[in-house]
């Protein structure tokens, strides 16, 4: 198959895998995956909470595929929650050490309004593996990846200039650590300045509460534009193509519409694909998020009327279990 015959701009319906073995190997430029986790999470299809080890053999062949349709010279990032991190690492080593793809970076998404536990820590994390495709193998020059790295796109002013008016310092400042910490008061906040401020390297980004005015109200674990518009910006280009295989509300896919990117998506939920279709398109011709009402919500004068759901909180059988 040619990689023309890839579909653009278009959410499939239907099991990823299935979906993604279809298509011509080598042709994506971008992938961002955040996968169910297992952890009973309710979904309107998907039933989240399988057997340890099927969930691990499915975790394995999704991430195969992905690997498989990635391009040499793409890049792609999976996001995933502590229950399978390292099984989901080792998998990624694996593939390293098979010559399919090549490691970057384990970010940590650190954010604000996490559980509240009564007897351990509170969660406030989640993990984000950052692999580029072959053409890394090859030897190349810094200042010339052989992967897109926009870096001036996401670029950050360092303490040499901000702090100490250091005459050595890089005037296109520097790059961002592999910490993204994001905080719900910059949330809201027009622009993607509002997650740079000049004393500041981290990534500042809250996971979206149930009252933001970002949330659509229809999906149960949405995540935030931001989050997805640095890794947007800095592995891809207008025009590339850029495959979330776990659509959702289809966040990664409006970002990358916003952003002149060419999208593509797969979701089991043929209801969730057609309110992120909605979405995405939305968003494409107006350059805006869609807003929601806090009535569409279900929020009466600033009160829930169901308790907001934290971002992947374990809900066994619809009923949320509490954070011990
Ligand atoms: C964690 S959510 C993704 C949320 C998304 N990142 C967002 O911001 O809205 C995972 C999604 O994967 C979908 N899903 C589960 N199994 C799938 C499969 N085999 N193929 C495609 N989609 C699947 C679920 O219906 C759910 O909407």
């Amino acid at each position: 198959m040619s990689t023309d015959s890839i579909p653009q701009n278009t959410i499939a319906v239907g099991d990823c895998i299935k979906t993604m073995r279809a298509w011509p190997a080598g042709s994506i430029d971008l992938i961002f995956a955040d996968p169910p986790y297992n952890i009973g999470y309710k979904y309107d299809r998907y039933e989240d909470k399988r057997d340890d080890q099927d969930y691990i053999d499915w975790t394995m062949r999704w991430i195969d595929a992905c690997v498989d349709l990635l391009k040499p010279t793409g890049s792609m990032y999976v996001l995933i929650g502590d229950e399978y991190a390292a099984e989901t690492r080792m998998r990624l080593k694996e593939l390293e050490r098979d010559h399919k793809i090549v490691f970057r970076n384990w970010i940590i998404w650190h954010y604000t309004f996490g559980q509240n536990c009564k007897v351990k820590f509170n969660r406030s994390h989640a993990h984000l593996f950052y692999c580029v495709g072959t053409a890394a193998f090859d030897k190349w020059k810094v200042n010339k990846p052989p992967f897109t790295f926009n870096r001036q796109a996401i670029a950050v002013p360092s303490a040499r200039q901000t702090t100490y008016a250091d005459a050595r310092a890089n005037p296109k400042g520097k790059l961002p650590d592999d910490t993204w910490y994001l905080r719900p008061q910059d949330v809201e906040k027009e622009g993607l300045e509002r997650y740079f401020n000049a004393q500041e390297d981290t990534w500042y980004l809250s996971r979206l509460c149930g009252t933001f005015k970002e949330r659509v109200g229809w999906h149960p674990c949405q995540l935030p534009e931001s989050l997805l518009e640095r890794i947007i910006r800095l592995s891809s280009s207008e025009g590339d193509l850029v495959f979330d295989p776990f659509t959702g509300s289809g966040t990664t896919l409006a970002v990358a519409a916003r952003l002149g990117r060419n999208w593509l998506g797969c979701e089991l939920s043929k209801d969730y694909a057609a309110k992120a279709t909605e979405r995405i398109e939305h968003v494409a011709q107006t350059g805006q998020a869609m807003q929601t009402t806090l009535a569409d919500k279900g929020i009466v004068k600033g009160k829930p009327k169901k308790k907001a759901e934290p971002h992947r909180s374990p809900n066994l059988r619809g009923k949320r279990r509490r954070a011990k």
